[in-house]
């Protein structure tokens, strides 16, 4: 099965489970604002990643699995809406919808997002899993999307200038986006018991992809469809974002975006059945959405 198709499967399964995840008894508007986001569509690319890598290093529990992918679903859309808000990025749109806070307002839009962030470790928590892997991937999540990783990524885009120098955008895009990439592969091996060469081999297939696709993110952006895209392209440029292709120009950018791609499936090279992976990686600098 192709690569694309793989994904809209695991899609299909992955949403039917995320449908029914919070429970009423909190105030409705900030129920229907995080079942919004949570359910409006999405790549899915990280519990994907998750369940991948855990299967690569020998296992397959998709019971107790998917409720740390959907944690992890769920602090992606967290940083969906707030990326999204009039004080960061300004967006309108999102997964082809009207952006949470177009639709319930900032304040709503805002606890949403914390509500999705708090309850995703709240959900990890509660997993019937040896409670020392449980503190560990705790620890990998908090890590990396946290202050030394996504919340300083964001940080430094919202505080980027224009001129901002090589080092600049890659630490943006490192912690930004990168990280948590990353801790959704090592997660997946943590899960699998993998020993640590497997580890390190998906952190750095982790790094690269993390890498490739946040600049690809910023090539489709340039080059993109609003439409394919579900959100506005044209965004960064006139925003004054600091990115790959301001900094590199786009025939670099992609070039760039080519050599984590080649390093990361250099990495994975130590599986044997790395099929999926690969073709993941291939994937992320093809994909029109
Ligand atoms: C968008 O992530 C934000 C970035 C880190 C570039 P995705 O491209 O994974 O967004 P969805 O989940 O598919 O909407
Ligand atoms: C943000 O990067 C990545 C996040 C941590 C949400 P962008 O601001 O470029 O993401 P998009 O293009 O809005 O999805
Ligand atoms: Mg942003
Ligand atoms: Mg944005
Ligand atoms: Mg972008």
């Amino acid at each position: 099965m192709a690569i694309k198709e793989k994904l809209k499967e695991f899609s299909i399964w992955f949403n039917k489970h995320l449908k029914n995840q919070l429970k009423v008894g909190i105030p409705q508007k900030l129920f229907d604002a995080m079942h919004y986001s949570l359910n409006a569509g999405g790549k899915r690319i990280r519990p994907f990643l998750m369940f991948e890598s855990a299967k690569i290093c020998g296992k397959n529990n998709t019971d107790i699995f998917l409720d740390i992918a959907i944690a992890i679903e769920m602090i992606h859309t967290y940083s969906l809406i707030h990326d999204d808000l009039p004080s960061m990025d300004n967006d309108d749109l999102r997964r082809g919808k009207p952006t949470c806070h177009k639709v319930f307002g900032e304040a709503i839009a805002i606890l949403a997002g914390d509500g999705l962030l708090t309850h995703a470790f709240e959900k990890i928590s509660s997993v019937n899993l040896d409670p020392e892997k449980i503190v560990k991937i705790i620890n990998i999540l908090a890590k990396n999307t946290g202050i030394y990783g996504m919340v300083a990524g964001q940080a430094g885009d919202i505080l980027a200038e224009k001129e901002g120098s090589f080092q600049d955008i890659k630490f943006i895009h490192e912690n930004k986006t990168t990280k948590f990439i990353q801790a959704c592969c090592e997660i997946g091996a943590v899960l699998a018991d993998a020993n640590e060469e497997k580890r390190q081999a998906l952190r750095t297939y982790g790094y690269n992809i993390g890498m490739a696709f946040q600049i690809w993110d910023d090539v489709l952006d340039v080059i993109g469809d609003t439409e394919k895209l579900g959100k506005t392209v044209g965004k960064d440029i006139n925003q004054n974002k600091l990115t790959y292709p301001s900094i590199y120009g786009l025939k670099q950018s992609k070039e760039i975006a080519k050599s984590h791609i080649e390093k990361a499936i250099e990495s994975i090279s130590i599986f044997k059945e790395n099929e999926t992976l690969v073709e993941l990686a291939k994937f992320i600098i093809q994909r029109e959405v």
